[in-house]
């Protein structure tokens, strides 16, 4: 069972490599800025609270996301294995995914940290935006995702080193360049 948590700040290139990652290993992917963007667009009430948080360049609650989270885990029972893209972003959430792993009697397989200097991040997102209009890509709330991915999210560096399950990866390059870092890692596990 291949398990793989990739993190990294916004913009950092999670999405772009989990795409690789799940053609390459055929296992499956959990966005839950996907999952949260598509219940915006189906403008449910899960998507109505979301959308309050997303535009605010905020977190959604623990709770609230957790339960999400485990209610889409819950459909790849008979998976090879799973790509966590944006989850966990808190200790909490972190916790949360361990539970839900041990419960079938997995664990996380690796963390793959992709490391972008901020003012390359910011070049990416304010570019994103203008192609895609994606709401939360403006400057203002982009550098509030910055700021709370330093103050709630980072720590789970450290979370991770203490499992042993950290890995760094240089985000910084061409997307096939990074993506043979990260075949690296993952094949040697
Ligand atoms: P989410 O959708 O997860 O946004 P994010 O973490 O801000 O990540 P992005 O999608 O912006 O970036 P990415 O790292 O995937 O990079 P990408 O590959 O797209 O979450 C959105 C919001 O939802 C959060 O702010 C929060 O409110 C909420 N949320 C989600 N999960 C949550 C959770 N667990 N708990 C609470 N709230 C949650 O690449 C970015 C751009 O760069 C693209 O245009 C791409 O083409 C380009 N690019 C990629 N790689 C390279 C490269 N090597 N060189 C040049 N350009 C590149």
């Amino acid at each position: 069972m291949l398990n793989i948590v990739i993190f990294g700040a916004p913009g950092s290139g999670k999405g772009t490599q989990s795409e690789r990652i799940v053609e390459k290993y055929g296992i499956n992917h959990i966005s839950t800025g996907d999952v949260l963007r598509a219940e915006i667009k189906n403008g449910t009430e899960l998507g109505k609270t979301a959308k309050g948080y997303i535009d605010q360049g905020q977190l959604i609650p623990d709770e609230l996301m957790i339960d999400i989270l485990a209610s889409v885990f819950d459909g790849f029972k008979d998976s090879k294995g799973v790509i966590f893209d944006g989850f966990p972003r808190t200790i909490a959430q972190a916790e949360a995914l361990k539970k839900m792993l041990a419960e079938r009697g997995q664990d996380v397989s690796v963390m793959l940290d992709l490391e972008v200097p901020e003012d390359e991040l910011m070049t990416r997102l304010i570019k994103r935006g203008k192609d895609s209009g994606r709401a939360d890509d403006n400057e203002e709330t982009i550098k509030k995702r910055l700021t709370v991915y330093h103050s709630q999210t980072a720590p789970l560096i450290d979370w991770y080193k203490g499992e042993k399950k950290y890995q760094h990866i240089n985000g910084l390059g061409t997307m096939d360049g990074i993506f043979a870092d990260i075949c690296k890692v993952v094949d040697s596990i």
